[in-house]
């Protein structure tokens, strides 16, 4: 690709800031990269805009999970190119850099389908950008830079500034080695890694010092979560949660994404034992067979869905279960689909994520000659769906009458409104002042929808915490 370059320079030169327009899909770990890429550019002397023709810089920070999801990129690609002609008739330059996994899958490739690319960089090199960046702007050369090393980007980060809000992710693990043969992230993301448990607390700290009361703990596999202790050893999950805990402006933890075969006794205690904790745990099973289970690599059985379940009901009754579900694995049958909406009917979940089988290059799955039908996936997943569905009402429809602890994080869609979260992840709306934005109230649940819950704010604005 061409750089603007003089166009580039005079806009320095003019003193007018170098901004950019950041783009995020696929899960909250790239939402994560996103504020931390916003991190690295903004002590680069970029600001953040959210208007395209405004952004001398845009990234897109993609994922590549499902095709569908890979191939939004190049449909956003072809409406950024248009955004970077208009600035360039206006003699303004803008770059173009794709981040996150389809960047790290696809590398080279992307740069020779869609030449407008400035910039590849994966989700364990994106800390270089600026340096990606002068490259780029002196070769006037494509860069593309897919390192596979977590650990040396925590280190080089800058710490984070501009998160603020009352709700924070914090990656804690990255990675994953298990290998499950419909999924690209062990590719994607490289093997597993586990930041240090002291860099982990001081990153807390300096949200809770800019108005975060809730942190969401983030890993491919978070419950495998193995770093080292602040006074050496190795901490697990619980150990990092219990040390959270003890952060008194932190009201809120929780953790995402777990994995049955990583979950521990102790994992199940601490959900009893940490009041910070809230009830929720987001556990895939993915497919209700054992059979599929054992073909897809996943490495745990049913049986022990059901133990995992039952352990954590017992240990915190109220917990609210969610989970991810894909039909249509190669091979998959009829029976097999039942087993599936069988657990769905056994386990209730209060909320899941459920997915058409998407076939992905270089995945073991992708190559099986038995296929299942899009016709079939898709008559699967919309019995799957209309289950799912009923449940979460039938969840969200059990508040109504109670009263629970909500955490405002922002205004809502109607004038006077609030909307936060509930301790069980639902969205919850009520009339009040926006000063509530960042504590927690409690609130009357009046009515419920699918996907939210309506209340009453009940401590008439005195602040619980
Ligand atoms: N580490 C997590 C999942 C990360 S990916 C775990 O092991 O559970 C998020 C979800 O996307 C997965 O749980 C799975 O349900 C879905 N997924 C991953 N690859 C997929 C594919 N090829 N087709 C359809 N869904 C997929
Ligand atoms: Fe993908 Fe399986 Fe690893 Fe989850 S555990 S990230 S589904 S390979
Ligand atoms: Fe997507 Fe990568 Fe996350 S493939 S789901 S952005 S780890």
């Amino acid at each position: 690709m061409q750089l603007d370059r003089d166009a580039a320079q005079e806009e320095d030169n003019d003193g007018a800031r170098k901004k950019v327009f950041i783009k995020t899909f696929g899960c909250q770990m790239n939402v994560y990269d996103s504020e931390r890429m916003a991190d690295a550019l903004s002590s680069a002397g970029y600001g953040i805009t959210d208007d395209l023709q405004d952004a001398s810089l845009v990234v897109l920070n993609t994922c590549n999970i499902r095709e569908k999801a890979a191939e939004k990129v190049y449909s956003e690609l072809g409406r950024i190119r248009l955004a970077q002609e208009a600035r360039r008739r206006a003699g303004r330059g803008c770059v173009i850099a794709v981040a996150g996994c389809v960047a790290q899958a696809e590398g080279k490739e992307m740069a020779l389908r869609a030449p407008a690319i400035g910039i590849v960089v994966g989700p364990q090199s994106y800390h270089r950008l600026p340096v990606l960046l002068e490259q780029h702007a002196k070769s006037g050369e494509t860069i593309v830079e897919t390192e596979f090393e977590a650990a040396g980007k925590f280190g080089a980060l800058p710490p984070g500034k501009l998160h603020a809000g009352p709700s924070a992710f914090l990656t804690v693990q990255e990675g994953c080695y298990k290998f499950c043969t419909f999924c690209v992230v062990p590719y994607t993301r490289g093997g597993e890694y586990s930041r240090p448990a002291s860099e982990i607390l001081a990153e807390a700290h300096r949200l809770a010092d800019r108005g975060a009361v809730e942190i969401t703990l983030l890993g491919q596999n978070v419950n495998a979560y193995r770093g080292t202790g602040p006074s050496g050893g190795q901490w697990d999950l619980p150990e990092l949660l219990s040390a959270l805990s003890e952060i008194p402006e932190l009201k809120r933890l929780r953790y995402t994404t777990s994995h049955p075969n990583d979950v521990t006794a102790r994992q199940i205690a601490a959900h009893r034992d940490l009041p910070k904790l809230m009830p929720y745990l987001h556990l895939p099973f993915q497919a209700g067979s054992d059979r599929v289970l054992k073909s897809m690599n996943r490495k745990h059985a049913m049986k022990d869905y059901f133990r995992i379940a039952q352990d954590l009901r017992a240990a915190r009754p109220d917990i609210a279960l969610s989970t991810d579900i894909i039909v249509g694995f190669p091979g998959e049958t009829e029976a097999d689909f039942l087993e599936t909406m069988r657990v769905v009917e056994t386990v209730q979940f209060a909320q899941a994520y459920s997915f058409k089988y998407s076939p992905r290059p270089g995945t073991p799955a992708a190559d099986r000659a038995n296929q299942t039908g899009e016709d079939i996936k898709a008559e699967r997943l919309a019995r799957l769906q209309a289950l799912l569905s009923a449940q979460q009402a039938a969840f969200n429809r059990s508040m109504v009458g109670r009263t629970l602890d909500v955490l405002w994080e922002a205004p809502g869609k109607k004038k006077g409104q609030l909307s936060g979260r509930s301790p069980y992840l639902q969205a919850v709306h009520a009339e009040g002042d926006p000063a509530l934005q960042g504590r927690i109230s409690i609130v009357e649940i009046v009515s419920a929808s699918q996907n939210s819950l309506h209340g009453v704010i009940k401590n008439c604005g005195t602040l619980v915490i």
